[in-house]
């Protein structure tokens, strides 16, 4: 329910609109847009990654942020620090699906409101992007789906990878060949430190006044308040999706990006809380594998890392050679297979050896390598600076402006986070777990 002060306010904003002479969506909504448009956006979840994202698409010419949404007050009463004392801020996102003059809003909230949000969006006609990971329970994403066709809206899903040059490089290399046949692909993000975890801080005054307790909730079953629930929601399964959903989602959608696949048939997980025993119920440690029908295998970890405070990257073995990403580099070693058959000489009698190795040097000379070295390695590394997510949210203003396909359409987040929580289906139920990566559904044990 909207209350009356902030009705009469919505409602007053909506006039503004109008008066300045803005084209509701609605109207644009089949038809390509200027691209001098301005695109509205709003803001929904409005924590450490909305702020931050938020920061990334205004820097994308004509976009304008107009409005947010968050349950706890201190981030609206940031909101308008940051971005102006005009920005509409409520704790109730419904107020800002109501406004005409919103376009498209980015939902950043804990993972067990993503459907929610992004279906109601759809329905009022806005264009969304959506954080990953797109789904937190398995029916979220045929309904997610299924929203975006019917009402025709672009939804676009934050894995920010699917956008960077650098997984662009790597898909045009390992498309080329020149790693040989896929056989493995083993990728891992490993972190020590305590916000790695997860922990937070709490800000000072964080109480049911300030914050919107039974909204943060949502579906969420309902128990009494709690400061760490409501700032580290990451910890527990009733919001958030584990180190699969948090951190395996990312390696799934650069792993989809790269080879095309679809997604695993069959995967099996272990884990545990290893270190982190402070009353959370999500593991921080996780080893995962998964089969792929393009006759690859994936292996994926999460751990302590050695030194350091966070290390992520990329493995993929192919027949004729590795290709690696780390950081914002790519870079491939060839290794041809071998074109002789070698010889295990040793335990024959001497005078067999000695015979054995001059006729296999007559069939195969030794070969002296003389002159400049192989091109046997290829290394690509991004600008000084690059940043994936002003990529990716480029793109998605791209596609809000002339309704082209995005570039992560929910199919393509749906496969990514679908594979990622098989992990956790698989370590609850301690049996390997079977998924149809084309219809999306997971199949029997
Ligand atoms: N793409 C990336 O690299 C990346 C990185 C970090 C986080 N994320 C994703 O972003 C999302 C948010 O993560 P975060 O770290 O910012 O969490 P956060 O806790 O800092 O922020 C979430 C915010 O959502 C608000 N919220 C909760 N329910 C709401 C509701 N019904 N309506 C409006 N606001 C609501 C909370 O009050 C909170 O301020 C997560 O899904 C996470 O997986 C993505």
């Amino acid at each position: 329910m909207l209350d009356r002060r902030k009705f009469i306010q919505a409602a007053a904003m909506a006039a503004t609109a109008t008066a300045t002479n803005l084209k509701p969506l609605l109207a644009q909504s089949s038809q390509t847009r200027s691209p001098n448009d301005m695109i509205h956006l709003a803001l929904i979840g409005a924590g450490i990654q909305g702020q931050h994202d938020t920061e990334i698409a205004l820097e994308v010419p004509g976009v304008k942020l107009v409005a947010a949404a968050d349950c706890y007050d201190g981030r609206l009463t940031h909101c308008k620090e940051l971005w102006g004392q005009d920005v509409f801020t409520t704790r109730d996102y419904r107020e800002i699906l109501a406004r005409t003059d919103v376009d498209a809003v980015l939902i950043a909230t804990p993972d067990h409101w993503h459907k929610t949000a992004a279906v109601d969006a759809m329905k009022a006609g806005k264009d969304v992007y959506l954080e990953k990971p797109m789904i937190h329970v398995y029916p979220d994403g045929p309904e997610i789906i299924e929203t975006a066709r019917s009402t025709n809206r672009i939804l676009q899903v934050g894995s920010q990878r699917v956008s960077s040059v650098i997984y662009a490089k790597a898909k045009e290399l390992l498309a080329s060949g020149i790693i040989g046949k896929l056989n493995m692909v083993s990728a891992y993000w490993d972190r020590n430190s305590s916000l790695g975890a997860w922990n937070y801080s709490v800000p000072l005054d964080a109480s049911t006044e300030t914050c919107d307790w039974p909204r943060f909730l949502g579906s969420a079953p309902k128990i009494p308040w709690n400061a760490e629930r409501f700032f580290q929601w990451r910890k527990w399964k009733d919001y958030g999706s584990g180190v699969a959903g948090d951190l395996f989602v990312h390696l799934f959608s650069g792993t989809h990006f790269i080879t095309g696949a679809h997604g695993p048939t069959r995967a099996m997980a272990t884990g545990a809380i290893r270190y982190w025993k402070d009353g959370r119920d999500a593991d921080d440690v996780l080893l995962a594998l998964f089969d792929y029908p393009e006759g690859f295998n994936l292996s994926l970890h999460v751990n302590f890392v050695d030194g350091g405070e966070e290390s992520e990257g990329f493995l993929f073995t192919g027949s004729e050679g590795l290709m690696t990403i780390g950081g914002n580099t790519v870079s491939v070693t060839r290794t041809p297979p071998e074109t002789e058959p070698g010889y295990t000489v040793s335990t024959f009698a001497e005078a067999m050896q000695k015979e054995y190795i001059e006729q296999y040097e007559k069939k195969y000379p030794p070969k002296h390598f003389s002159g400049p070295l192989p091109e046997n390695v290829q290394k690509f590394t991004a600008p000084e600076g690059y940043s994936d997510s002003y990529d990716h949210f480029h793109n998605f203003f791209d596609s809000v402006r002339t309704r082209k396909p995005v570039v992560e359409d929910p199919t393509f987040g749906f496969r990514a986070a679908g594979a990622a929580l098989l992990s956790n289906l698989s370590v609850e139920r301690g049996e390997v777990v079977h998924w149809n990566p084309e219809t999306m559904k997971l199949e029997r044990s």
